[in-house]
């Protein structure tokens, strides 16, 4: 039978690498974005995702082998810090609970969140709207991410997604059906996204400057295969885990915070 996944944030950068990775390997793929997918959605929105889950699960007749989360923005200057709680966490976390039991029935199912390594490079991350995110409270989450604003609040959003993926992860309502739940820590990845904060005239300037031990930034493709792996049979028995790739600059700036030993002697 033809496995299903779902993938937002398809129309762009990892998620379109991701449909095409994942429809190569013989998945019947769902994609869902602001414009150009099989369903248009604005994940930002209630409305949106509610419509998103809606269509999804027709899509799929209730049983969903693999969603793939991966429509996001980061922090400019000029945005917002509310449209990134929204958009990045609550359109993914909001996603995976609203196909919950479809995910379930599939009994092998995949998530494969997007979290992100400026969560363990960027300083001062607001420790406010990772709290808020994970109380399940919009509300104060856009609040405490518009005050902190949107280039400190992208980690704080990452930070959530990866910490409540863990969580989940363990939970017998997961693992029990056979649904594993990953999320990856891309750097640097050629995309639209990395374009638009090259281009912007504050930020652009710092880009270059990120480490990267190998030498060059990341590209979609890449990044999409390791995801096709955890949707793949020999993927399950990942669980829980944040896979960092990022060519090396997790390790060389946290070079001795991973592992941490839980006690030392
Ligand atoms: N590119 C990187 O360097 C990098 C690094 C770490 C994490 N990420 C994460 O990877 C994911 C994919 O990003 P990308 O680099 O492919 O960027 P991208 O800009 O190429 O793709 C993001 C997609 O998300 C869609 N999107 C944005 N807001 C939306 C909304 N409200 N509703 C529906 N869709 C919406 C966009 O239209 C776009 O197609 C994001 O979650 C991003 O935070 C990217």
């Amino acid at each position: 039978m033809t496995r299903t996944a779902v993938v937002t944030g398809s129309s762009s950068g990892i998620g379109a690498a991701t449909k095409r990775a994942l429809e190569a390997d013989g998945f019947s793929v769902f994609g869902i974005d602001l414009h150009g997918a099989d369903l248009d959605a604005d994940l930002g929105t209630t409305e949106g995702r509610a419509r998103a889950i809606s269509h999804a699960l027709e899509f799929c007749d209730g049983t969903l082998d693999a969603l793939i989360p991966c429509a996001g923005l980061s922090g400019l200057p000029d945005r917002p810090g509310s449209l990134l709680a929204s958009i990045n966490y609550f359109g993914t976390v909001d996603l995976i609970l609203g196909l919950k039991a479809a995910l379930q029935a599939s009994g092998a199912a995949s998530v494969v969140a997007i979290s992100s390594n400026s969560t363990t490079i960027q300083p001062g991350v607001p420790m406010a709207v990772v709290d808020a995110c994970l109380r399940h409270d919009e509300a104060l989450a856009r609040s405490t991410a518009d005050a902190a604003s949107s280039l400190a609040s992208y980690p704080a959003t990452k930070t959530a997604i990866a910490w409540w993926i863990r969580s989940q992860a363990v939970d017998p309502s997961w693992v029990d059906h056979g649904a594993h739940l990953n999320a990856l820590a891309p750097g640097m990845i050629e995309t639209a996204m990395v374009a638009e904060g090259r281009a912007d005239p504050t930020i652009g300037k710092f880009f270059d400057l990120l480490p990267i031990p190998r030498g060059r930034t990341g590209r979609p493709e890449e990044v999409a295969a390791l995801i096709a792996l955890l949707c793949s049979p020999l993927g399950r028995n990942f669980v829980g885990s944040i896979l960092s790739i990022d060519g090396g600059t997790d390790a060389l700036l946290r070079t001795r915070d991973w592992p941490k030993p839980m006690s030392t002697a």
